[in-house]
């Protein structure tokens, strides 16, 4: 497609990750080859299988753009699309169907779209840079929550947790004590959305990929919410990634307690 708009992408990328949904869905329970890409980071078939059809699939529509995935690797930059084939792969292997596919595409060192599907409850969350995100094609928004202490926070947890100094489990008993509960979903991507969508009202997460949050945090802010490192500033690009995502109305208080105090 010569000179492809982002509409044209985004209508490219659902279509795509409907696609893929269908093949994750089918495989849920049917898992056959698991591998260790660490202690405890899976990989599974379907999430070769998974990349292989959003990339290929990106490739004929829009050979033009550069592309990183999870488990291929690929372009580095500020101009490229960010693809999580499975997101949430350790629930998946398991047969637990909280699971998405989250897709991005980040140009002049902005994220122009996001996608986040989940195929076990037909949700279908995108976003276009300053146009508003939409779940089913219903535009969304974070929640109203403006007490740390009626928030519903969710949180996950590095790979690297067994040899890492910085585990996240010391923000997670803090916060734990300070909200009105905390959870662990198993999706970084599916979190992010959920924030977006207000039920959540904060997310929080240490040493994420860009393939994790690229749609997810646009999501966020498309949808009102607020979001930064952990130290508080918004440069998301500087690795290694550490998020926080909220309503914007608990950030301040979500950052304190993350800081220890
Ligand atoms: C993981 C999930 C998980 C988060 C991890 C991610 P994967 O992605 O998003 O919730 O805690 O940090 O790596 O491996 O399932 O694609
Ligand atoms: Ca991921
Ligand atoms: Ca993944």
């Amino acid at each position: 497609m010569p000179n492809p708009s982002h509409e044209d992408r985004l209508t490219r990328a659902v279509e795509l990750a409907r696609e893929a949904g269908s093949l994750l869905r089918s495989g849920l329970g049917n898992v056959e080859a698991v591998e260790h890409k660490g202690a405890i980071d899976l990989v599974t078939e379907f999430d070769l299988q998974s990349e292989r059809l959003l990339v290929e699939g990106l490739r004929r529509s829009f050979p033009e753009d550069p592309i990183l995935a999870e488990e291929g690797g690929g372009a580095a930059g500020d101009h490229r699309w960010l693809i999580d084939p499975l997101d949430g792969t350790t629930n998946f292997a398991h047969g637990l169907p909280v699971f998405c596919i989250s897709m991005a595409y980040v140009e002049a060192g902005a994220i122009q779209l996001g996608v986040v599907y989940d195929p076990m409850r037909s949700e279908l969350f995108q976003a276009l840079r300053g146009q508003g995100a939409s779940l089913n094609g219903k535009p969304i928004h974070v929640s109203r929550e403006a007490r740390l202490d009626r928030s519903l926070l969710v949180t996950g947890f590095p790979y690297d947790i067994r040899t890492a100094d910085e585990t996240n489990l010391d923000h997670f008993s803090r916060l734990s004590l300070r909200a009105q509960a905390v959870r662990r979903l198993g999706s970084a991507a599916l979190d992010l959305a959920y924030v977006a969508a207000g039920r959540f009202d904060g997310y929080w997460e240490l040493r994420l990929s860009p393939w994790d949050w690229g749609a997810g945090i646009l999501l966020v802010r498309e949808a009102g919410g607020k979001v930064t490192r952990l130290e508080g500033d918004a440069d998301i690009f500087r690795p290694p990634t550490s998020i926080v995502a909220s309503n914007g109305l608990i950030h301040e208080a979500m950052l304190r307690v993350l800081e220890g105090n």
